[in-house]
This record gives structure tokens, sequence and C-alpha cells, in this order.
């Protein structure tokens, strides 16, 4: 029997690591300048709702949708834009709104992307960093949770598209259940923790 999908960070503790990454992000922007947070889609959605929401300053808010390697764990290295930005990023400050850092692969491409445009500055805020899985170093500003090597999803993340409303964070260490029959572990873990 595979194992099924465990709580990993419950809604309240993303809620409480979300306004103190806030704190820590809000210090560092211009007062004169109107930042602008770019969003990746479409993990960061949750994620980047609640953090905005947190800042309590005026930020212009974009995003972009790349493909990576979607549905299976192994990196592609290829990424590509699907939906690029509708704004001029160059001379504005700029940070990058990802849900998890894994491979490095899907950043590294997009700073390489926005470097080129000339922001003024660029920095990025992940909620979840799996360090451990680093394939490129990548400069990483501002980081939610460090997490071990497992399958997140909620919050924002998905397994072939779904789960992704999930409030809570769950991993699965073993993909086969969720391979096997994905609408089986669904009713019980909405709600789960309520
Ligand atoms: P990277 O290019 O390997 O760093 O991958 C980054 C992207 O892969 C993330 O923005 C996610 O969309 C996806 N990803 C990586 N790990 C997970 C996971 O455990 N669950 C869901 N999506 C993931
Ligand atoms: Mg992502």
């Amino acid at each position: 029997m595979s194992e099924k999908p465990r709580l990993m960070i419950p809604a309240a503790e993303l809620r409480s690591r979300v306004q103190a990454l806030a704190g820590e992000i809000a210090p560092t922007l211009s007062t004169s300048e109107q930042p602008l947070f770019v969003g990746v889609l479409k993990g960061c959605t949750l994620f980047m709702s609640d953090l905005v929401r947190a800042l309590h300053e005026d930020v212009e808010i974009d995003f972009i949708s790349i493909s990576s390697y979607g549905d299976t764990r192994e990196p592609s290295g290829v990424v590509k834009i699907v939906k690029d930005l509708e704004t001029d990023i160059e001379g504005r400050d700029v940070v990058i709104v990802e849900d998890i850092v894994d491979t490095g692969l899907t950043l590294n491409f997009l700073r390489t992307t926005m470097l080129q445009r000339l922001p003024r500055s660029l920095r990025t805020v992940t909620l979840l960093d799996k360090s451990a899985r680093r394939l490129v170093p990548v400069p990483l500003e501002f980081r939610g949770f460090d997490i071990p090597d497992v399958f997140v999803l909620g919050y924002g993340m998905d397994w072939q598209g779904k789960l992704r409303n999930l409030e809570d964070l769950f991993c699965v260490s073993d993909l086969s259940v969720l391979i096997e029959d994905p609408q089986a572990v669904s009713p019980a873990l909405f709600g789960l923790s309520e």
C-alpha cells in the first residue's frame, strides 16, 4: 500500500511565516519608487496574494508564465516564456515571487532573462527552498521554509493541475499514490486541519 500525502505545513503556520517574510522584505523596499512584484504562474498565486496583502504599502504586480519540467520530477533544463510580463522593468526595483526553488533552473532562466531588461534591482522571494536538490547556484534573497527532497502540493502547488487550492501544504515521498488515483486522496485532504 503506497503512502498517502502527509500534512507538512498547516495553513496557520504558512500564514504566520508569510507575515514574517513581508516584515523582512518591507524595510528593503524603496520608499520613492514603486516596486514591482513578479509572480511566476501558477504556483505563486496563493503565496503572492497573501504576501502582497501583508506588505501594507503600494506595490505593482505582474505575472510571467514559463514552461518547466511540469508533470515529472526530472528537470529538463528547457524553459521558455509562455506568457510574458506586461510591464517594462527597465529601471524598476523587481522582486520575483516563486512558490518553490528546486533545481534552480527556472529561477536561473528567469533572472538571466530579466537582467537583460536592465531593472534597477532584481531580488527573489520564494516560499519554499528545496536547497538539497539545487543544480545551479542562484541568488535567493528571501525564503519562507527550507524543505527536504519531497514532493509538495497545496497552497498553490499542484500535481498535474490538481490539488492547488488546498490551504495547507502537503508532502508525498512516494508519488505512486497520486499516479494511481489522484481523486482518491482529494476529499481527505480538503479541510484536514479545520
Ligand atoms: P526548478 O526549476 O527545478 O527550481 O523548479 C521550480 C518549479 O518546479 C517550481 O516553481 C514548481 O512549479 C515546480 N516544482 C518543483 N518542486 C515541486 C514540488 O515538490 N511540488 C510541486 N511543484 C514543484
Ligand atoms: Mg513555480
